[in-house]
């Protein structure tokens, strides 16, 4: 008999994916689902972004395997990026790393860090990749709660006690700020009490950063806080500000002993990406100012209609949320996030995400993604004023 391995004990398929083959039976049967699930820019790239991938996919001599650490051009877009928006110095030649999607880069954390039995401390709600990575690298995930009380910021209270909770050593923390999916935005403050816990406990800190321009002025990287290298990895997308999703670029960086560790073993799992890719790529990092304010002029429209569907579903939300999300809390007709969910898909053919997925912590709450037209989204309003509980 064939049998998957041990590691896989426990590990479902990923929600979504599962998700994803429902709703495709029941637009089989007829029902044409509008899915206001998943956070896959529905926009293109910029043109000239489009443009350096054709160019450069014609010529003969860009087929080839490429090395493990990105071409130059890719490297050097990714420190100036940095630099302009973040104002964090990092050397390209040593301090950063080109994934293909910043989602590999967590396994790669989590295989580069973690030995068996190895903890990690996890958001509750958080994006569950960092729970399932964690758990394949033979960790043991230790969550910490985030709640509406503490305004979706770690109680640094609670860090302290969790830090000694079990006897296995505590290796690894993800944190993620703009906050997925409760859309919280980070502090300055937070940030540096983040880097000073990683410091006293000796805990490599991992921030994952792909929504910090996505309605939001004001980028900010784990790495500007001083001395922040010695604690702090980051990692970054080019999924979701830059609408490349499907394409596959994101970035690790920090200090060059932890790129190189990591790099180690990422090495011997894939290989360099797609000439062409890298330098389209490269070509979206130096998209400017009109690019991100023009981007988000359309999801600020987007979420204007997104609050009257939560209004109309009696949903209670902060208005102040970045991301390409709305997340929302349920009214007390329904028993949970995914009672609303199921109820509203069966009746009214409109998917909206479960809070619960995010972890127990979500459990009375909703998000809504931006990813989806204005027209669709007037639309699940009035599919779902005639389904609604009243
Ligand atoms: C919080 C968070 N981190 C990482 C990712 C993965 O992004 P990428 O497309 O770069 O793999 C996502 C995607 O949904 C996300 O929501």
């Amino acid at each position: 008999m064939i049998t998957a391995a041990k590691r896989l004990d426990g590990i479902g398929e990923y929600y979504f994916s599962q998700k994803l083959r429902e709703i495709d039976a029941l637009n089989k049967a007829g029902k044409n689902v509008i899915n206001l699930g998943i956070g896959s820019p529905d926009l293109p790239p910029h043109p000239e972004v489009i443009k350096v991938l054709q160019e450069e996919s014609i010529k003969p001599n860009v087929h080839a395997y490429q090395g493990y650490k990105g071409v130059p051009a890719l490297r050097n877009a990714f420190a100036q990026w940095y630099k302009t928006w973040y104002n964090v110095d990092l050397d390209p030649d040593s301090e950063l790393l080109p994934l293909i999607g910043s989602k590999e880069g967590i396994m790669h954390i989590c295989m580069t860090y973690l030995n068996e039995g190895d903890r990690v401390l996890v958001p509750n709600p958080g994006y569950p990749t960092y729970r399932s990575a964690a758990k394949l690298a033979g960790g043991i995930c230790t969550e910490y709660e985030l709640t509406e009380e503490k305004n979706w910021f770690p109680d640094f209270d609670q860090l302290e006690e969790l830090v000694y909770k079990e006897p296995s050593p505590l290796r690894l923390m993800f944190i993620n700020y703009p906050h997925m999916p409760t859309g919280k935005l980070p502090t300055k403050e937070l940030f540096e009490k983040i880097v000073a816990f990683g410091k006293k406990h000796n805990v490599l800190i991992c921030h994952d950063n792909p929504y910090s321009f996505i309605l939001n002025d004001t980028p900010m990287s784990l790495l500007s806080i001083e001395g922040s290298k010695d604690t702090v990895i980051e990692l970054n997308s080019l999924s979701k500000a830059q609408n490349m999703a499907g394409w596959r670029v994101g970035l690790l960086c920090g200090s060059k002993e932890r790129i190189d560790e990591i790099l180690r073993f990422k090495s011997n799992m894939d290989s360099g990406m797609f000439l062409p890719v890298q330098l389209a790529a490269a070509k979206a990092l130096t998209l400017g100012k009109e690019w991100y304010r023009d981007l988000n002029s359309v999801y600020t429209r987007r979420r204007e209609i997104v609050f009257r569907l939560l209004e109309l579903l009696g949903c209670r939300f902060d208005k102040s949320q970045a991301g390409m999300f709305v997340w929302a809390s349920i009214n007390a007709d329904y028993k949970n996030g995914y009672d609303l969910s199921d109820e509203i898909l069966n009746k009214a053919g409109v998917f909206i995400t479960p809070g619960g997925i995010f972890g127990s912590a979500g459990e009375q709450y909703i998000r809504i993604s931006l990813c989806s037209n204005e027209q669709r989204l007037e639309e699940s309003i009035a599919r779902i004023k005639d389904v609604i509980r009243k």
